[in-house]
């Protein structure tokens, strides 16, 4: 970066901005292999929180890489700007004071270590959908795993792409066996008892 830009400090903080909210600003990031589950579990909780008069907004990869990162595909290393873009759009957001969701694969520890290092201890709030790999395949929602088996994609995540197991996330699912609902107030009570939401 050039060293002629130089951060600009503004008299209205993070905090000012979510002060008269019925919350603390965080990033609950999903993560987990496509059709474990991520999306369904982050926009069900989205809705839970709105209901409960929460300002949120909910970052989901599909959409994403309709607009912002319509750029990228798959290879590693358009996975990590993905990533990365996404991470620093979050945090944008959590500077105006919302919880954000987002919903991505997220495959690498590395970017979501990069994410997690971008904003304050306990901001950062990983979600590991643990669904198991051949459940997600069953499930297939957009036919995808179908056309990775018979090489249709590329650099498919779990068949010709890796996914790297978080090591501490804050919470783990797995829809396999969890409720959807059980998932929304297993996350629910995990943000009230970190005081995000009273
Ligand atoms: S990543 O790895 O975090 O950059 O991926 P993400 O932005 O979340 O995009 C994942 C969605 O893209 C679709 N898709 C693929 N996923 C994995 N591997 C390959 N090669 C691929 N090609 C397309 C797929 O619908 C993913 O959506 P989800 O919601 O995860 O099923």
């Amino acid at each position: 970066m050039d060293n002629n830009i130089v951060w600009q400090h503004y008299a209205v903080s993070k905090q000012d901005r979510s002060e008269q909210k019925q919350h603390r600003p965080c990033i609950i990031w999903f993560t987990g292999f496509s059709g474990s589950g991520k999306s369904t579990v982050a926009g069900a909780l989205e809705h839970a929180l709105h209901q409960a008069g929460v300002h949120t907004y909910l970052l989901d990869g599909d959409n994403v890489r309709h607009g912002l990162c319509k750029d990228l595909a798959f290879s590693d290393s358009d996975r990590q700007e993905n990533i990365r873009r996404v991470g620093e759009v979050a945090k944008l957001m959590l500077d105006a004071g919302l919880v954000v969701l987002t919903a991505f694969i997220s495959p690498f520890a590395a970017e979501r270590k990069m994410v997690r290092d971008l904003v304050a201890e306990g901001e950062f709030i990983e979600v590991f959908l643990d669904t198991p790999l051949a459940v997600c395949e069953q499930r297939d929602p957009k036919g995808l795993y179908v056309k990775a088996r018979a090489g249709e994609i590329k650099h498919f995540t779990g068949i010709d792409s890796e996914y790297q197991i978080p090591a501490n996330p804050e919470i783990v699912l797995d829809t396999s066996k969890n409720q959807l609902s059980d998932s929304v107030a297993q996350l629910v009570s995990y943000l009230k008892q970190q005081h995000i939401i009273g």
